[in-house]
């Protein structure tokens, strides 16, 4: 196969969702249907129980299984399917973002009785950064959902999407028969108390079929009405205005009953876009390139503490990636050979001689590879798109044992540079951010397995991190004389202003107009504010 034909075939994705929704059963569904997996199971025992907020061995104990699991690849219908895996646990979320840099689309599952979330319209936000085209999953319709057009108007809303029903529902719950498909025409029913691996499929002429009625009854009236209105209210699906992140088509189904997933798949390996460009420093970096270039977005400790490697996962963006050849690590100006990269095919996590775009590779490191590093094969580009995110909780680091204070600093900054959590500096003091207390169990557990350290942690009264930039240096310099106490410096030596509330927050950025203040570390992006 040649390497464009191995682009065209890969497809490079995560599933999303808030907590709950759905997200490990469809998953594990999709790589039924793939045949990654052979049992059910095998991916669920990878979320943190939500029992465990504060179970330190069943987060080492996770943090092994989800190395095996951080890509899930397999093949289906003669294309190569990459899932990216993306913690369940809302404390971790920051990964989650960081993950999304790496995939060309997402599928996003909404709970149908949940109906949007929290951490949905936060995940939503990130992928509407770099218009990933979106397609929504609306799950567990074998329960009594809210009514289907009402969560089509929330999802439209609330995600600020445009959207287009694939699929439709004919009643919910306990009453739910099935859907019919609106992009193909064919209706697939639900039995309920099989334990159904695929769901019957039937194929109808179209909606004026008498199949339909003896199918459905006097539903089948109501689904004619329905799919009428659709016409009428929805525009027609348009596979560019997906791509172009504007568009989300919509499925229904139920997850744990294995109903509506093939339609899924099927569409997704249709529609969903093949590995993507992506911007970088100097210019974009298309995936048809010769020359090989990737970047790190995620970074594993290995488990035994007497081993201090670590793993890196590299998304390949251009050209081809080779075992043992000789890369330039851009950052530290170094070459850089990998011997033992590996891949990630059907629960298996294997040596690879090759690997394309759209692909993530393993790679083996003893400390030298950061999130957010560009290897090339020479040209001096680093991709972009891999912003820090305003943190939620603070705290001050403070040396617990004067004799090791040299592992402490080692400790923090390696943990850090894992992406666990972000630290700011203000003069002597060390400041860590977090999405969730959940992170600060995880740092102060590992500096003390891991680097024999220990960490007295102070409380901060501080909320949101925003990243200052103006372009009259005097009013900048100004607000940060005027609000000393609250800059702080990130890892790049950039200024961050935290406020302690969303109010005092809103004041600042009124009373001080020509600063600009940023909710993300790089500022390109829509989310700037
Ligand atoms: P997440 O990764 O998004 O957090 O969600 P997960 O797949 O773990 O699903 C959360 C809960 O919702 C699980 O129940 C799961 O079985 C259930 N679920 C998933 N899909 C459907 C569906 O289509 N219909 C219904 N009725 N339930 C669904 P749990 O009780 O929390 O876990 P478990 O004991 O079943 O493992």
């Amino acid at each position: 196969m040649t390497r464009e034909q191995e682009i065209e075939r890969r497809r490079t994705f995560a599933v999303i969702s808030h907590p709950d929704a759905g997200k490990t059963t469809l998953t594990e569904k999709l790589l039924l249907f793939g045949g990654g997996i052979r049992t059910a199971g095998a991916v669920k025992s990878n979320k943190i129980k939500k029992s465990a907020t504060s179970d330190f061995m069943e987060i080492e104990k996770q943090r092994g299984i989800s190395v095996a699991t951080a890509v899930m690849s397999f093949e289906y219908d003669g294309k190569l399917i990459n899932i990216l895996d993306t913690p369940g646990h809302k404390d971790f979320a920051e990964d989650t973002y960081r993950t999304l840099t790496a995939v060309d689309s997402v599928i996003l599952v909404v709970d149908s009785v949940k109906g949007v979330e929290e951490q949905t319209e936060n995940l939503m936000r990130v992928c509407r950064m770099r218009d990933t085209p979106v397609i929504v999953f609306v799950n567990k319709l074998d329960r009594e959902g809210r009514p289907p057009v009402e969560l089509m108007d929330e999802i439209e809303e609330k995600l600020d999407i445009r959207v287009r029903p694939l699929t439709w529902p004919i009643n919910m719950g306990q009453h739910f028969k099935g859907v019919y498909n609106l992009h193909e025409g064919g209706l697939y029913l639900f039995r309920p108390g099989k334990t159904v691996v695929e769901e019957e499929r039937l194929h109808i002429r179209d909606l004026a079929d008498d199949e339909l009625d003896r199918q459905l009854g006097s539903d089948a009236g109501r689904l004619r009405d329905d799919v009428e209105l659709i016409e009428g209210v929805y525009e027609p699906f348009s596979v560019d205005a997906y791509r172009a992140g504007e568009l989300a088509p919509v499925f229904f189904g139920s997850a744990l009953n294995n109903f509506g997933v093939r339609e899924l798949l099927e569409t997704f390996i249709d529609i969903a876009p093949k590995p993507v460009g992506r911007p970088t420093s100097t210019r974009q970096v298309d995936p048809d390139e010769d020359r090989f270039s990737g970047f790190v977005f995620k970074i594993h400790a290995n488990l035994d503490p007497r081993h201090r490697d670590r793993i890196a996962f590299l998304r390949i963006c251009s050209g081809t990636f080779e075992r043992s050849r000789q890369f330039l690590h851009v950052r530290q100006g170094k070459q850089v050979r990998f011997t033992n990269p590996y891949s990630f095919m059907a629960e298996r996590k294997s040596v690879v001689d090759f690997a394309y775009p759209g692909d993530v590779v393993g790679l083996y490191d003893r400390g030298d590879l950061k999130i957010g590093d560009t290897l090339t094969e020479g040209e001096e580009l680093e991709f972009r798109g891999i912003p820090a995110f305003s943190p939620a909780i603070f705290r001050e680091m403070i040396n617990g044992d004067p004799m090791r204070s040299k592992q402490f600093h080692k400790g923090l900054s390696q943990l850090t540079e894992e992406g666990v959590a972000q630290l700011f500096r203000q003069g002597n003091r060390l400041i860590v951010g977090t999405v969730g207390e959940l992170q600060f169990d995880v740092i102060a557990y590992r500096l003390e397995h891991e680097y024999g350290a220990a960490a007295k942690m102070q409380g901060l009264p501080y909320s949101h991190a925003r990243w200052i930039t103006s372009d009259d240096p005097k009013a900048l310099d100004e607000f940060m004389r005027f609000r000393s106490r609250n800059i702080v410096w990130d890892k790049d030596e950039k200024p961050v202003y935290l406020a302690e509330s969303p109010w005092v927050l809103a004041a600042n950025e009124r009373d001080h107009p020509k600063v600009e203040f940023h909710t993300t570390s790089e500022f390109k992006t829509r989310a700037a504010s």
